[in-house]
């Protein structure tokens, strides 16, 4: 089988890459990707003489150029990881958030449709269904929560989502649809809340919290995530959606006291900071579908997976700390030089 893995440069579809070219030898696998920001090739340096791994640079919502690849390559199977996805930076520059996650999956989309792709995965998230509130621990994200976005992040996500189903229900293209909870572990890009946290400990630098620390994220090793796409392409049931998660909410001062604790640093590097705007309180997934129906189960814990992620960050430095210098640096002073 031929794969298309789109945003297989960033951070869970390099995973993900990695996962398919050791786990399938017999299957091609051709990662697109536009090599943004948080586009890093480096991530592919273990698959890149790989016979079955081949890299194409190119846009998604580039319409000509997809459709050209699309006729050239015959894809049986796209799997769609290409997005803008930090939420802080959609509040600051919507517009390419549209671009890329809207357009470019509707791109995506006509381009499967026109050749005769046998299964579109999308991946998604479970900030489609906005939050939960603090005190309603009983409370889950299930496939049935109805959509109800806060960023435009989310928004755009969203609306990808729905172009998805309808070009099932229209077209009956053989769709599916993942919505994950937060992610973590190695080849994550130092803008997001853990590998910042560690790499900024690590130099004795400030702990940027937001607001009061209190809001949770259900945490989800990346390698469990990469486990479930896999099940899902090959046994999910087309025009479904699939919830991943695995009931690991942590508030977000846990999670950095977590980290500051395994590196034996000072709590006093925490500093409150003003709050993110529309800031969503909780996350938390239900992931009895994707349990039941495909017998999928995550590997890690949160205390097994950030221990593991933490001693990546230690033994690969090279990978991260050329990130952090440079455009990154700006961004980072931009974002929180006058929080
Ligand atoms: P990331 O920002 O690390 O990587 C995104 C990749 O997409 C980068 O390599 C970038 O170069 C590429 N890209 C961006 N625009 C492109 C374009 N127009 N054409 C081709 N490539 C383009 O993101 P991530 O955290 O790995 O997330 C991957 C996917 O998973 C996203 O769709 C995101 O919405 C979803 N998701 C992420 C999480 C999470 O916790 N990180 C959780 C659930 C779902
Ligand atoms: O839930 C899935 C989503 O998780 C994905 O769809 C997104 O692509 C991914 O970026 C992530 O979104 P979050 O906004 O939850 O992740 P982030 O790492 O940006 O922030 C996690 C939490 O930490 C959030 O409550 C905001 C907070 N935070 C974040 C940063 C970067 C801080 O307190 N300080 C920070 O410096």
């Amino acid at each position: 089988m031929k794969i298309l893995v789109t945003g297989g440069a960033g951070f869970i579809g390099g995973n993900f890459v990695h996962h398919m070219v050791n786990q399938y030898p017999e299957d091609q696998i051709v990662n697109l990707d536009l090599l943004t920001y948080a586009g890093n090739l480096e991530t592919l340096k273990p698959v890149e003489n790989k016979p079955n791994y081949k890299f194409v640079k190119g846009d998604i919502a580039d319409r000509p150029f997809i459709m050209d690849l699309f006729e050239k390559e015959k894809f049986d199977i796209v799997v769609n990881f290409a997005a803008e996805s930090h939420v802080d930076r959609s509040i600051t520059d919507p517009g390419i958030f549209v671009q890329t996650n809207v357009l470019g999956t509707t791109t995506l989309l006509d381009a499967s449709k026109e050749y005769g792709v046998k299964r579109y995965h999308q991946v998604s998230t479970d900030e489609v269904y906005g939050d939960l509130p603090l005190d309603r621990p009983d409370l889950f994200f299930t496939e049935d929560t109805p959509l109800h976005t806060s960023s435009p992040y989310s928004s755009s996500k969203a609306s990808a989502d729905l172009f998805v189903l309808a070009y099932y229900r229209t077209f009956g293209l053989p769709v599916t649809i993942s919505r994950c909870s937060n992610n973590y572990g190695p080849y994550h890009f130092p803008e997001k809340l853990i590998p910042l946290m560690i790499s900024r400990a690590l130099a004795d630098e400030e702990l940027p919290v937001y607001g009061n620390g209190a809001n949770v994220r259900d945490w989800l090793h990346v390698s469990d995530h990469c486990e479930a796409i896999d099940l899902i392409i090959r046994n999910g049931r087309v025009g479904e959606v699939y919830n991943v998660g695995g009931h690991n909410e942590r508030t977000n001062l846990e999670v950095v006291k977590t980290i500051l604790k395994a590196l034996n640093k000072p709590e006093s590097l925490i500093k409150f900071v003003s709050d993110r705007p529309g800031h969503d309180r909780r996350y938390a997934i239900d992931p009895t579908k994707l349990e039941t129906e495909l017998g999928w189960k995550p590997k890690y814990t949160f205390d097994t997976g950030i221990q593991q992620t933490i001693q990546w960050y230690l033994d690969n430095e090279d990978w991260w700390k050329h990130i952090i210098s440079g455009e990154y640096a700006n961004y980072f002073e931009n974002m929180y030089g006058n929080r």
